[in-house]
């Protein structure tokens, strides 16, 4: 079988390195890729949202079938587009993909299947969103309507901070169109975890527990980025814990979705809250999450396109998913500067030392290949992955196979993985 994956970062090159071990698997290209996915796959320089372009490239290289990694293109219709002609694709279509590019209509889906989710209201006006403001207890959490590159959430201590997010999205349009309407909602307290799971519309299979460090420096400090680190599995999410979630969120809306005609194909990522009251849904992505998914995949024992083949063809219920009992984790190396601005095209030196440690492996997002030297090429430039024995064990193997790469301006978290491994030691 030939495969196609769509995007370029370290959750598409994981992608390609997990169905590059599937005997089913004859060829992987990737469009636009990186330095890391060039080496298991072919690489062709057409962006990952130039829904078109793709097309053309999976017709003319007679693709069996395409995985899409970012959200744009899904959102943009690339599934209805290749549904259209008969080429094979796995992920959602645009109606259903809308549960991540606009949270008012994933707001609106949770409320209406009785789904745990923060109270909230819809403005399309500053003057009523201000007004809101003034007369509700903070804190409280204004969130951009549409895609915003993760960076459409302000968590609002106080009502002057709210003011400013309204203005930032609303007045000065700092997301364009995704800012036209806002959701302001109550802040809900607790730990952040991600579920994930695979559906053919019907059914699902769920992927391993995981959590992800969006702040940038230790201690869940400074600003958001794409993610700094995840683990998996997340001690937090425990089995009973597991089928509370699939009983209140999962099967309420993969169950509630089909029934209205419109099924969720694809992979569905629920970002949750366990609060005292149980887990809250504080968004949906339709996508395997980044860097959730490098830590996942090199846990994951059975073939991946066992599952992406059977979410297509509608048959997952026969997939059961075969995990690595050990824990794994993925230690983010970023360009100085990130998530501001930074510089691109500085060499990277320590790859292969840094790969020779047993069990690990490091997934390209920013990197690009020149006269024989990787260079960065993004903010986030490497997943520096490793299963180890127990939590501390895979912390610390990551954490050596980063002291052996280094590029100008390297930065990485030293901590990630700190509350998985405070749950296991209170254990
Ligand atoms: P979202 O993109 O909606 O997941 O929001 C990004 C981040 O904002 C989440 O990972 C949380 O850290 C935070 N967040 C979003 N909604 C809430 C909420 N209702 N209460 C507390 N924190 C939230
Ligand atoms: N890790 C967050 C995301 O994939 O959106």
């Amino acid at each position: 079988m030939k495969v196609l994956v769509i995007g370029s970062g370290a959750r598409e090159h994981a992608i390609c390195w997990k169905i590059a071990q599937s005997p089913r698997v004859k060829k992987i290209f990737a469009l636009p890729g990186n330095a890391g996915m060039a080496k298991i796959a072919q690489c062709s320089d057409i962006k990952d949202n130039d829904i078109e372009k793709i097309t053309d490239f999976a017709e003319k290289n007679n693709i069996d079938l395409a995985i899409v990694g970012p959200e744009a293109p899904l959102a943009s219709g690339i599934v209805d587009k290749f549904n259209h002609k008969k080429l094979r694709i796995f992920g959602p279509d645009a109606k259903t993909a809308k549960l991540e590019s606009s949270k008012v209509f994933a707001k609106e889906a949770l409320t209406r299947f009785r789904i745990p989710t923060a109270e909230y209201k819809v403005f399309d006006g500053v003057r009523q969103a201000k007004e809101h403001i003034s007369k509700r207890p903070a804190p409280m959490v204004i969130k951009a309507d549409g895609l915003a590159q993760g960076k459409g959430v302000f968590v609002c201590k106080s009502r002057q901070e709210a003011l400013d997010a309204v203005k930032i999205i609303m007045a000065d349009k700092k997301f364009g169109p995704a800012g036209e309407r806002i959701i302001i909602e109550d802040c809900l307290e607790g730990e952040e975890a991600s579920v994930i799971i695979m559906s053919d519309g019907r059914h699902f299979v769920n992927l391993a527990s995981s959590q992800d460090h969006k702040r940038i420096y230790d201690n869940d400090k400074g600003p958001n980025t794409g993610g700094m680190g995840a683990y998996s599995p997340a001690p937090v999410i425990d089995d009973a814990l597991n089928d509370i979630i699939n009983k209140k969120i999962i099967k309420p809306i993969i169950f509630g979705l089909n029934e209205e005609n419109t099924p969720f194909k694809g992979t569905l990522y629920a970002g949750l809250m366990i609060t005292r009251d149980g887990p809250y849904v504080l968004e949906f992505n339709v996508r395997f999450g980044d860097p959730e998914t490098q830590a996942i995949l090199p846990r994951l024992k059975t073939d991946l396109m066992d599952a992406v083949e059977a979410s297509i063809d509608g048959n997952i219920e026969k997939v059961k998913l075969e995990w690595d009992k050990r824990p794994c984790v993925c230690v983010v190396c970023a360009s100085k500067g990130y998530p501001g601005d930074y510089k691109k095209g500085i060499p990277i030196y320590g790859l292969d030392e840094a790969e020779s440690v047993k069990d690990t492996v490091v997934f390209h997002a920013g990197t690009k290949l020149e006269a024989d030297t990787i260079l960065t090429n993004g903010g986030r430039v490497l997943g520096v992955t490793a299963l180890g024995e127990g939590i501390k064990g895979a912390i610390d193997k990551a954490y050596d196979a980063c002291s052996k790469i280094n590029f100008e301006g390297m930065y990485y978290r030293k901590d990630i993985g700190h509350r998985a491994l405070a749950w296991e030691e209170s254990l």
